[in-house]
């Protein structure tokens, strides 16, 4: 089974709103996929009661409250929607399983310094230091031609990290969460922009360097 993990310990920057469409992209692509919430404030399992019987179906699975016991041992994908503020023994814990993280990161400076505080700790943890889970970055809720975003890019630039994609500011996200969707279920001429730069993250989710 395919694991993937949004993370991020920065509170807001994008998780709940990449794993789940991240979740929806991968059933259109008629992949059995669970979506696991470690979330007390069940954000994905909210949008998840959200989506209607007639879109490709999603397992959720609300690993806070007992963990992956539900968890459909055929599923071909799980998608991880990680909390805020997780570090130490949990964040080790949670990265025991999947082989992939990716992590958004907002145009901000408060995120942007959180973010590197945490990526730093990432970069700790043992299965992180020995390659078996692959971290790639997302900038995330980006306005091009912003200094903010420029010094996000550079930021970014800067970390031997694959740096994945920029994602924009897009009522689209606002959208399709109200609605149970992922952008990837929107109509092509509102969605297509947020579809081309989610290419990139997906070449690498479907490439061999995502993978340990
Ligand atoms: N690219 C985007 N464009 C517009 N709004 C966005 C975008 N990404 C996220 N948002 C909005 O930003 C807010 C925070 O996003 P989200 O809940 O996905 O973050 P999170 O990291 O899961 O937060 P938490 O740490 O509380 O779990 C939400 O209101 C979401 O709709
Ligand atoms: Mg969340």
């Amino acid at each position: 089974m395919r694991q993937i993990m949004v993370l991020n310990s920065k509170g807001g920057c994008g998780k709940s709103t990449l794993a789940t469409n991240l979740a929806s992209w991968y059933a259109g692509q008629d992949k059995k996929v669970a979506l696991v919430d470690y979330d007390p404030q069940g954000s994905s399992m909210e949008w998840l009661s959200r989506r209607t019987e007639d879109r490709p179906a999603i397992a959720g699975v609300p690993a806070w409250e007992d963990g992956l016991k539900h968890l459909p041992r055929s599923a071909d994908v799980a998608i991880f929607d990680a909390p805020a503020r997780t570090h130490g023994r949990e964040l080790t814990d949670l990265l025991r399983t999947v082989e992939t993280v990716i992590v958004p990161v907002l145009p901000s400076t408060i995120d942007i310094e959180a973010s590197a505080r945490f990526l730093e700790e990432l970069g700790g943890v043992p299965r992180v230091q020995r390659k078996e889970v692959k971290v790639g970055v997302v900038a995330n809720r980006v306005r091009e031609y912003t200094l903010i975003f420029d010094e996000l890019n550079e930021y970014l630039d800067t970390l031997r990290l694959p740096y994945l994609a920029s994602l924009r500011e897009a009522q689209n996200y606002i959208r399709a969460y109200s609605r149970g969707l992922g952008i990837f279920e929107l109509p092509e001429y509102l969605a297509w922009p947020d579809w081309e730069q989610w290419q990139p993250l997906l070449d690498w989710l479907n490439s061999r360097r995502s993978r340990s």
